[in-house]
């Protein structure tokens, strides 16, 4: 190869050990197509100023065209980037009088930002899909599941009883909002820095509002230092991704535990599911687990950028170069996530009966039968609270000749003499009752998740 950047300024050229620490040609691959339309759209833009004449762009145009026909994979990879790559594969094709005159009025440091751009606002768009495909898949299996009940965890002891709506509305609407943020960050990244050149702009005539229009940018990274050297947006889009992959890495945990012989809430699909070299018998839920590591790969790449991004001087910094893969990795792990995420809910098997049989088990209905010692025997909460926190020192649930001689214990009287009866009892210690009665807006009651499904839905 003849570099075309080496033709002047540097003599010696680097060996296979340099060009390999410097390029950033295998991440570039992200940018490819970003690049032929970044370079289309500077190009009929110079002509359109008369920075380059008719014919020019005619065979400028073309030759990108074809370039991008024929694929990355033609482009001499020994290259530092891919921008370099392009435009000497351009100059091998019409000719250096002709490809020679695409770079006028502009720098790799803004056309990287620019591809970067470009992409990654694809990309979020795509994501935003899966996330609103993985959002409905959550409130479609709730809607089936509002009398689905089960036991509600707090320091994954059992807490109280609940349905499986309700637990997996509260997954939907943390979706509902890593959604809302990857929409508030692209507004943000779908800004243009082309124009700023290396950083100080140009002296040639240049339309920045043309090629953004061109490349359907919303509007203009408008100081040129600042469009070169900002990748605040990258930070920005990682640590969205990270909080969003620790929302489904909170899934993924519970689909583990969920499918263990001791849970068995769920089954998941065997498509998700590996199986031991050695233990024959064994259904082991991998691929939850792989999404649980996964979190760690976007958390990572959030560190890297910021760590990498910090303390550089404006403006353009090659450092910057080490941030972009970052987020290569962070999106590709986190957009995988989220459908394989979608696939394992929409396929897992629920197990009804198991869930139903735990919903009380540990006395998850003791907060109601205190509930009801208050509310028919008018004695304060905290007296209720002491009450049944004793009778849970037994086992299993209380009848009314247990609770009165608590009572007795404790405020010198039987509760039975202050109005409760068995039947009440009976109904508080009802898991079915349990969750009935939960009509705060919010709350698991059949009707109210109901109405929390429809909401989500029309949201
Ligand atoms: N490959 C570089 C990057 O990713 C873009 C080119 C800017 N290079 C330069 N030497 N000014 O940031």
């Amino acid at each position: 190869m003849s570099d075309i950047l080496r033709r002047g300024r540097l003599a010696s050229v680097p060996d296979e050990e340099i060009i390999e620490f410097t390029s950033s040609m295998s991440a570039d691959k992200w940018i490819f197509n970003s690049d032929i339309l970044v370079d289309l759209a500077h190009t009929v833009m110079l002509k359109e100023r008369n920075v380059i004449r008719a014919e020019d762009c005619r065979e400028i145009l073309k030759g990108l065209l074809k370039i991008r026909e024929e694929g990355i994979e033609k482009l001499d990879h020994t290259y530092e980037d891919i921008h370099i790559s392009l435009e000497s594969r351009l100059i091998d094709m019409v000719g250096e009088d002709v490809g020679g005159r695409m770079h006028s009025g502009r720098s790799r440091n803004d056309e990287v930002a620019t591809c970067i751009r470009l992409t990654l606002r694809n990309e979020l768009l795509m994501i935003m899909e899966d996330l609103l495909a993985l959002r409905n898949t959550l409130i479609d299996v709730a809607s089936e599941n509002v009398d689905t009940l089960m036991p509600g965890f707090t320091h994954l002891q059992h807490a109280q009883p609940t349905t499986l709506a309700h637990h997996l509305t509260a997954h939907a609407n943390a979706i509902g909002r890593d959604f809302e943020r990857t929409r508030d960050c692209y507004t943000r990244v779908n800004m243009s820095p082309l124009g700023a050149a290396a950083f100080a702009s140009t002296g040639f005539d240049l339309d920045r509002e043309r090629t953004r229009t061109l490349l359907g940018f919303d509007g203009i990274v408008e100081n040129s230092m600042d469009a070169v050297s900002s990748r605040d947006f990258l930070i920005e889009t990682a640590s969205v991704f990270a909080n969003l992959m620790i929302n489904l890495s909170k899934m993924a945990e519970e689909l583990v535990i969920w499918s263990t012989s001791e849970f068995a809430f769920i089954e998941l699909d065997d498509r998700y599911a590996s199986t031991s070299s050695i233990m024959p018998q064994k259904k082991n839920p991998d691929t939850a687990e792989l999404l649980r590591g996964k979190s760690g790969v976007a958390i990572g790449s959030l560190m890297s950028l910021i760590s990498i991004c910090k303390a550089l001087p404006l403006s353009y910094n090659r450092d910057l170069q080490e941030a972009t893969p970052n987020m290569w990795r962070s999106l590709k792990t986190t957009r995988s996530s989220v459908r394989v995420m979608n696939g394992m809910i929409a396929t897992m098997k629920i197990n009804k009966e198991n869930m139903a049989g735990l919903a009380t088990a540990g006395f998850t209905t003791a907060t109601e039968l205190a509930d009801t010692m208050v509310r028919v025997c008018d004695i304060p909460f905290r007296t209720a609270h002491q009450i049944v926190g004793v009778l849970a020192r037994g086992n299993g649930e209380p009848t009314l000749g247990e609770i009165d001689a608590v009572a007795h214990n404790v405020i010198g009287e039987s509760l039975s003499g202050r109005g409760l009866t068995e039947q009440m009892v009976n109904e508080a210690l009802d898991p079915i009752l349990n969750v009935r009665k939960r009509t705060v807006t919010g709350g698991p009651s059949p009707d109210t998740m109901q109405q929390l499904v429809s909401n989500c839905r029309s949201r």
